[in-house]
């Protein structure tokens, strides 16, 4: 049987349960602010808290180290609460080995060739992370930085403001960054995220967010059997180095062809370039709809199994899907279980990778005096 999560709600009501215990309708009504509480300290005695927020059925915690989403738990179709999202219980293992659990990612998204750009006229460096590229923002991206965070509550909906001041030349970026990302719970359960950014000097940026997503729950083995469908007919291939070759290939008879429901492990191992070049899937699907005014919903991914289910909307014209293809049975997660590959996959909605480099793709340039805006809402249901 397929319930939703305002069933599961209310069948907890009729069962004379609270419904604080299920989801927050109680908090959103009551407008509890989200609270904080120590999560660790950084080697130089730095605070990191993590904060937790309820509404609408969906329990959120997040670490004001790198934005970190360190929990996600949802219910299955029978109202059981799993964490859906790979992480540490300790800060220590996010300093020292995360490969981008859960965090925020800037400035720039995925790789940039050769950690090189042009703009203006004027050549920069980057910070080079990943053999001759950079990844991710360079060596000390966006995840490797403690966020000021503030809770609020806004009529149904409670949340967190993160800021990040970048400043001019970190990591070799141009211009000083000021990025801001909202982090909502909406009283359905949704999680949304708005990033803002502004700049006082020419630069690119590209932000998202890494959740490494096991929808039967974090550690419960791989995604394979997850169902998923994305709204796109091309998709960016690479070279060796996971850079796009600059083509939009069709994935019309590819194993990158998830038009209609498939599983993930359906075609992961087909004999194709791509797929080796990736150790799995770790490409850039263009959405077709493109970039969008408002967010409009690119993907669904569903694990039979429990029925938990999450669909991605966003404004942004490309969705990064990675198969957990790295992860080799050497990190212990937060539930104390040993993560190895396929364990997890990762759907990160932005601009495509090298825009700075590719002059077909849409831009990523911002300016001084405008605002980088970027939104992506993820619900869910079983
Ligand atoms: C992204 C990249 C992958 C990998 C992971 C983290 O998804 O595209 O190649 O770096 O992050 O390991």
């Amino acid at each position: 049987m397929e319930l939703n999560r305002r069933t599961v709600i209310a069948g907890a009501a009729a069962a004379g349960i609270a419904a604080t215990t299920l989801g927050g309708t109680a908090h959103a009504a009551g407008g509890r602010k989200p609270a904080k509480e120590l999560f660790g300290k950084l080697a130089d005695g730095t605070k990191v808290y993590r904060w937790s927020l309820e509404n609408g059925g969906t329990r959120l915690k997040v670490l004001s180290w790198g934005g970190v989403v360190q929990s996600l738990e949802i219910p299955d179709r029978h109202g059981r609460y799993k964490n859906v999202s790979l992480g540490f219980d300790n800060i220590e293992d996010y300093v020292a080995k995360t490969p981008y659990f859960g965090a925020l990612i800037g400035r720039y998204g995925n790789r940039i060739a050769k950690g090189q750009f042009t703009l203006d006229g004027k050549s920069y460096q980057l910070s080079v992370n990943d053999g001759v590229n950079s990844l991710h923002g360079g060596a000390k991206g966006f995840d490797k930085h403690v966020w000021d965070v503030e809770g609020f509550t806004s009529g149904s909906d409670v949340g967190l403001v993160l800021h990040y001041t970048s400043v001019d030349g970190e990591m070799g970026y141009p211009g000083t960054l000021k990025a801001k990302v909202t982090y909502t719970l909406t009283r359905h359960g949704d999680w949304r995220i708005d990033y803002e950014a502004t700049t006082d000097k020419a630069t690119v940026v590209n932000l998202t967010s890494h959740v490494y997503w096991n929808l039967a729950g974090e550690g419960s083995g791989s995604i394979y059997d997850h169902e998923l469908k994305i709204a796109a007919s091309r998709y960016t291939p690479v070279d060796s180095g996971l850079i796009p070759t600059g083509e939009l290939a069709k994935v019309a008879g590819t194993p990158f062809d998830f038009r209609h429901t498939k599983t993930v492990g359906a075609d992961i191992r087909v004999a194709n370039q791509q797929l080796l070049y990736g150790k799995g899937i770790d490409h850039n699907w263009v959405l077709d709809k493109g970039i969008t005014a408002k967010p409009e919903h690119i993907a669904t991914l569903r694990d039979p199994s429990s029925g938990r289910t999450l669909k991605i909307a966003t404004d942004q014209p490309g969705l990064q899907f990675y198969s957990g293809n790295f992860l080799d049975g050497t990190l212990v997660g937060t539930g104390g279980h040993i993560y190895r590959q396929g364990d997890a996959l990762c759907l990160e909605t932005q601009h495509f990778p090298d825009s700075p480099n590719q002059p077909k793709f849409p831009s990523t340039v911002l300016r001084p005096g405008e605002t980088y805006r970027s939104t992506t809402v993820h619900s869910f249901s079983a």
